[in-house]
């Protein structure tokens, strides 16, 4: 029997995939950036904090929850563009974890209200409280992570999902070699990123400080996540590993052009320079989101391949999302400009 026989599709999709996977990976790109740069600055403002200096734990903590609102609001839509195209495989995963799952909402609603009330109760609470509970949002945060890198991993072995009937409740996929080097590739970037934020920060404050700490941070996390990638990648799978090593010539150009990436984004961050460095890191950001991608793709590929996806050619739904998306976009940034206007004074 044909394996992939056991896995049906959803449902049909309305335009060519083409058009949801490039939607997952942009918008998945821009939830990873915010999420990098919540995690990363709160845990680095968190280890200042922890040596004495409460400063930069302080202006951080001002920028937390917008983070971890935009953070949220952005992992939306790649959740929908998810679904759309691997629902059969992510659905399943998703159950399959049960509580560990379930827990993220508890996790968030936790580390939401934390950051809110080190915002506002700053003064109210003392050096060891705030500590404490920043920490503790922090935790909620990167259970949260390591809970999508389950899922995200999980979706991935169909061969692996029938350990639910020798468990009592939901399980993790502990027992993957990748699983340790792909969450510690996020969360060092998150390193990364963070103090990128936090240099980016210094900048319009004027605070030379904060862009040396950060743009510290941002080259040595990044020289640490050239390791921690280079795990990753051998702890792949031999198919998917060989793919990346010239099998598949657009998988192994998608890896070479995020190295280049991040060996610019080295560069122009060892001459400090907080913008320059950013436009590469988003680039950066941008390929490996979409490296992730192919890893995906290969270790489907005995189980689904995505031109197999009846297609209705209806589009009349596409362009009204498209119109919705444009409309939307001139708000927020008409809203922005209000925003930034009313903090100069002048609106
Ligand atoms: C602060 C909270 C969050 C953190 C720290 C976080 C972190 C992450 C990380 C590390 C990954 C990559 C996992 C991997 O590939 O190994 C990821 C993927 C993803 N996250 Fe989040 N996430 C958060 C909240 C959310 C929320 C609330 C949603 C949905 C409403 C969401 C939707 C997604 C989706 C759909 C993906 C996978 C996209 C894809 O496979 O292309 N995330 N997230």
């Amino acid at each position: 029997m044909n394996p992939a026989s056991l896995i049906p599709l959803v449902e049909s999709i309305p335009i060519p995939w083409g058009w949801f996977d490039v939607l997952l990976v942009l918008t998945f790109t821009v939830h990873i950036l915010f999420m990098n740069a919540l995690l990363g600055s709160a845990a680095i403002g968190l280890v200042r904090s922890l040596r004495g200096n409460h400063e930069l734990a302080h202006d951080v903590g001002q920028k937390s929850p917008p983070l971890l609102a935009l953070t949220i609001n952005m992992g939306v839509a790649p959740l929908l563009f998810l679904q759309v195209l691997y629902g059969h495989f992510d659905y399943v995963s998703t159950v399959l974890m049960g509580g560990w799952w379930l827990a993220v909402i508890g996790a968030l609603l936790f580390s939401y209200y934390g950051f809110y009330t080190y915002k506002f109760k700053y003064d109210a609470l003392g050096n060891g409280g705030r500590n404490a509970l920043f920490l503790l949002s922090l935790v909620g945060i990167v259970y949260t992570a390591f809970m999508l890198t389950n899922n995200m991993t999980l979706m991935l072995l169909p061969e692996t999902w029938t350990e639910y009937f020798t468990r009592d409740g939901g399980f993790l996929n502990l027992s993957d070699p990748t699983i340790a080097p792909r969450f510690l590739h996020f969360m060092i970037g998150s390193l990364a990123v963070g103090g990128l934020f936090i240099a980016l920060l210094g900048r319009m404050k004027d605070r030379r400080d904060y862009v040396d700490t950060g743009m510290t941070w941002f080259v040595r996390a990044t020289l640490v996540n050239l390791a921690a990638g280079i795990w990753f990648l051998i702890a792949l799978p031999r198919p998917v590993l060989l793919a990346f090593m010239g099998d598949s010539l657009p998988a192994t150009l998608t890896l070479l052009a995020g190295l280049l990436a991040a060996g610019m984004s080295l560069w122009a961050g060892f001459g400090r320079k907080p913008v320059q460095t950013t436009v590469w890191a988003v680039i950066t950001v941008l390929f490996m989101s979409l490296t992730r991608n192919w890893v995906r793709v290969l270790y489907l590929t005995p189980w689904f391949s995505m031109e197999d996806t009846p297609v209705t050619n209806q589009y009349s739904s596409f362009y009204l999302f498209l119109g919705f998306l444009v409309v939307g976009l001139a708000l927020v940034g008409y809203m922005l400009k209000l925003y930034f206007r009313s903090r100069e004074g002048r609106a």
